[in-house]
């Protein structure tokens, strides 16, 4: 198996049992990906506003904001890092239901203006963001995240724009949003922001969210003052195997065609990518521990048993997802009889640490490599069972760039950002 023309059993050959779990990123990938996306809004303003949460590294963080990206943040931490990974922050969104009053400090805090906007999600979060914007001497920047009551074909826990959601101000409450707007002297509207899922296979749902605050915009505009933004979200599906999703850049196509029909041609509009920037760009390395064949209830199994756990990777546990799985050193054999089908499995204490059933060589191989494994891997993982964090490579033009190894920083900041702090104990 390669990742950005580089044979992955390079790095991990000569170290048996101690480089593996490994992800293995591909920054060459992820920074086409951004510009393969840019190009899809043609001449018209926009902003990617990369959802770090789906991957926080810095190395990519960094590349990402190089290549003009700004980001969607979801903490304090997540703002911090971006900033100083050199996002600037006039191109930051900061999205959840629960910003403390330190976060939105540090966010309206943020350069000359604060950052371009922090999402409200609640009509009770607008007279937070007032107390925090009038106690700073600041003019606070917000956008309203609407929930548009739409609910899309995608796994329940990644669908975010329905009814029974936490995320955003639902429709028919919107006019109490305007009036605590209406009371609060230190905020801007400046734009209006939605977002109503992950996994998204097609874009009707996306558009019809896209509508919904449109139409909220128009009558907003009527009385108030022009939306600098309007945010239609991220959510675009990516192929973890035997399924085409439509690529980014034809979301960012049919949006920008569907604003200016909707009149706001030449308005900037905002997209919040995660998965599909660094998705299919990761790879989680694994060892192979061993084989164990059973036999019960009269069916015979044979289990693979890797070094990596759903600690490592949650999403097959927590999502039911499916990633492929292919061995590193070669093609997974075309003979029958030569393959076996593993149920291939973490070392975790959880029978959810399984990885589903993968046509694997009969001849277990040493190690296997995770497919798709950038987005939602490493930021989802965890140190449960007293394991370590996984140990991250960055790939560039063919060649290892950087290295992030979790045990050697102290705050999750420095540990993401991965320089420029000393080691524990130093
Ligand atoms: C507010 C917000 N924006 C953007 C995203 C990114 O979604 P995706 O990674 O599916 O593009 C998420 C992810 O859940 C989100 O909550």
């Amino acid at each position: 198996m390669t990742l950005g023309g580089v044979r992955l059993t390079s790095l991990v050959e000569g170290a048996e049992g101690r480089a593996t779990p490994l992800y293995v990123y591909d920054l060459d990938g992820i920074v086409a990906a951004a510009r393969d996306l840019s190009e899809g809004f043609g001449a018209a303003p926009h902003l990617i506003a990369y959802a770090v949460k789906a991957n926080s590294a810095g190395p990519i963080v960094r590349a990402l904001a190089e290549a003009g990206c700004g980001a969607d943040v979801v903490s304090g931490p997540e703002l911090e890092l971006c900033l100083r990974a050199g996002v600037p922050a006039d191109r930051i969104v900061y999205s959840g239901v629960g910003k403390t009053l330190a976060d939105l400090d540090a966010a309206l805090g943020a350069g000359d203006r604060g950052i371009l906007a922090v999402q409200v999600e609640s009509v009770e979060e607008i007279p937070r963001v007032e107390a925090r914007a009038a106690a700073l001497g600041r003019v606070g920047r917000v956008s309203v995240r609407l929930n548009p009551g739409i609910d899309v074909d995608t796994h329940a826990h990644v669908a975010t724009g329905h009814d029974e959601a936490k995320f955003g101000v639902p429709l028919v409450d919107l006019p109490r949003a305007w009036e605590a707007l209406g009371q609060s002297p230190h905020l801007r509207l400046v734009g209006l922001t939605t977002h109503i899922g992950s996994q998204l296979m097609s874009t009707d749902e996306y558009l019809a969210a896209a509508d919904e605050l449109m139409k909220v915009a128009r009558a907003h505009e009527t009385k108030g003052a022009p939306l600098e933004f309007l945010d239609f979200g991220g959510g675009f599906g990516i192929d973890y195997g035997g399924s085409s999703p439509l690529p980014p850049s034809a979301f960012a196509r049919a949006a920008t065609l569907r604003l200016a029909e909707g009149g706001f041609a030449g308005r900037t509009l905002v997209m919040e990518p995660g998965r599909a920037l660094v998705g299919p760009y990761g790879v989680l390395v694994a060892g192979v521990i061993m084989h164990k064949h059973a036999r019960a209830g009269g069916v015979e199994r044979d289990w693979l048993v890797i070094d990596a756990g759903m600690n490592d990777l949650v999403r097959p546990a927590l999502y039911q997802a499916l990633h492929r799985i292919e061995p590193l050193s070669s093609p997974p054999p075309a003979a029958e009889e030569a393959t076996c089908r593993y149920r291939v499995v973490g070392p975790v204490c959880e029978s959810s640490d399984d990885f589903g059933e993968h046509p694997l060589p009969r001849a277990a191989p040493k190690w296997v490599g995770i497919r798709d494994a950038g987005a939602y891997g490493f930021t989802m993982a965890s140190e449960y069972n007293g394991r370590r964090l996984a140990t991250e490579v960055f790939l560039r033009g063919g060649q290892v760039v950087a290295t992030l190894d979790a045990s050697r920083w102290p705050s999750w900041v420095e540990r993401r950002l991965g320089s420029g702090s000393p080691p524990l104990g130093a």
